[in-house]
């Protein structure tokens, strides 16, 4: 038996896998390791975006702890529930997402997926099958995770202005400029709210523009909703996507809880895809079960089941908005105590959700973690939740001599 497990193979070419590549690590990710490592007492964390709490702590939402509860006490079992998940978890969430009137819409349907990112490649698959020759766009800057998605389900994406890096907002005029040259059926993805990584984001007056450019012009949305109540609260922070929704024939929505639910590692989330008729709906979600089976069969099921208990028991739902409230304080008064604290950082506080770009270079970012501890993604990414009111100070000087 030895024999046989230590058996080598002698790897005459050519192999099965010869031809793979060797893969950087997730840099975004590896961040989480690197930090880990680091001995130093007084190191700041401010690379991968999750949200901390004034202590440092990632808790778990009392909320879901409750729910959590409930779950352990009561589920009756854990056979399967099918490639859509749990539909009461997707009605329900439709409601905190979508609004009383989409939420009832019959050229809607949704299904639970493995988080956001779930969702986006959801979303993909089902562009690619349905024969989508165009291009995806998205903005530059954006999630690092976006265009691997949509290049994994075989489509073409393309790049639009987003932000202006040297002045620190939106650039909202390049992207409508860029926009204009998209074809009839080309797919932009837009951030719901909290802009990953610049925080930045549109004005409802900006949305209105952006519907009617859509629409005129046959672009379909696809809007990443990954931080919902993080900005400016959870009516607030849908309303873009809801004008959107209203204005233009065809879209598809990926929703992740990981952060607004604080079940991160849980995955998840939730597709939805709005079709220009009802008569092709059924068709639409036949597609996505399909396609759902083939990619993950169902998806899992804790997460979503505790997000549905929140959501049916008003004590739990109370207690899970006021929580979400909490967090959403924290991070506004860590923006403006950035802002205040040095002149080149002040867009920082017109910002919105976990992160910001910081108006400097790689090797500024390496400096900072080398000589201060200080983990950023190399972007110059920040998670402004990783920051404490006794580390700005230390934070900001450890900045300062970057900034010019
Ligand atoms: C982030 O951008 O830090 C998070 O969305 C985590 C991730 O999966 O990249």
């Amino acid at each position: 038996m030895i024999d046989v497990l230590e058996k080598t193979f002698s790897a005459t070419p050519p192999t099965m896998f010869d031809a793979l590549e060797p893969q950087p690590a997730d840099a975004l990710l590896a961040l989480i390791g690197l930090h880990r490592a680091d001995p130093r007492p007084d190191k700041i964390d401010v690379g991968v975006g999750v949200y901390r709490d004034a202590a440092g702590a990632t808790p778990v939402f009392g909320a879901v702890k409750a729910a959590e509860a409930l779950l352990v006490r009561d589920q009756p079992t854990k056979a399967y529930l099918g490639a859509e998940g749990d539909a009461r978890f997707t009605e329900l969430l439709s409601k905190i997402v979508l609004g009383p009137v989409l939420a009832r819409s019959d050229r809607l349907t949704g299904v639970q997926t493995p988080g956001g990112t779930g969702a986006l490649r959801l979303g993909a698959e089902l562009l690619a099958r349905a024969g989508m020759t165009g291009r995806v766009w998205i903005g530059a800057p954006t999630w690092p995770n976006h265009a691997p998605i949509f290049a994994a389900a075989r489509l073409t994406v393309a790049s639009h202005p987003y932000y202006d890096a040297a002045n620190s907002h939106l650039d909202f005029d390049g992207m409508v400029e860029a926009l204009r040259s998209a074809a009839r059926g080309d797919v932009v993805l837009l951030h719901g709210c909290c802009h990953n990584p610049t925080g930045t984001g549109f004005s409802i007056e900006q949305w209105a523009v952006l519907a009617q450019l859509f629409a005129e012009r046959g672009i379909v949305p696809f809007i990443d909703l990954a931080y919902q109540g993080l900005g400016d609260g959870l009516e607030q922070d849908a309303a873009g996507m809801r004008l959107m929704l209203d204005a233009v024939p065809q879209a598809l929505i990926a929703y992740s809880c990981d952060k607004n639910f604080g079940l991160y590692r849980e995955r998840v989330g939730a597709l939805w895809v709005q079709a220009a008729a009802t008569a092709i709906v059924s068709t639409i979600r036949d597609n996505l079960l399909v396609l759902a089976r083939s990619l993950w069969s169902m998806p899992p099921d804790h997460g979503a089941a505790v997000v549905r208990l929140i959501l049916e028991d008003p004590g739990l739902s109370d207690l899970w908005r006021a929580e979400l409230d909490e967090m959403r304080t924290r991070i506004g008064q860590l923006r403006s105590a950035l802002a205040a604290a040095h002149p080149r950082l002040g867009p920082i506080a017109g910002q919105r959700g976990l992160f910001a770009m910081l108006p400097i270079d790689r090797n500024a970012v390496d400096a900072m973690r080398e000589r201060d501890g200080i983990y950023m993604a190399g972007s110059g990414r920040i998670n402004i939740a990783g920051l404490k009111t006794d580390t700005i100070i230390p934070f900001v000087e450890s900045l300062t001599p970057f900034l010019g």
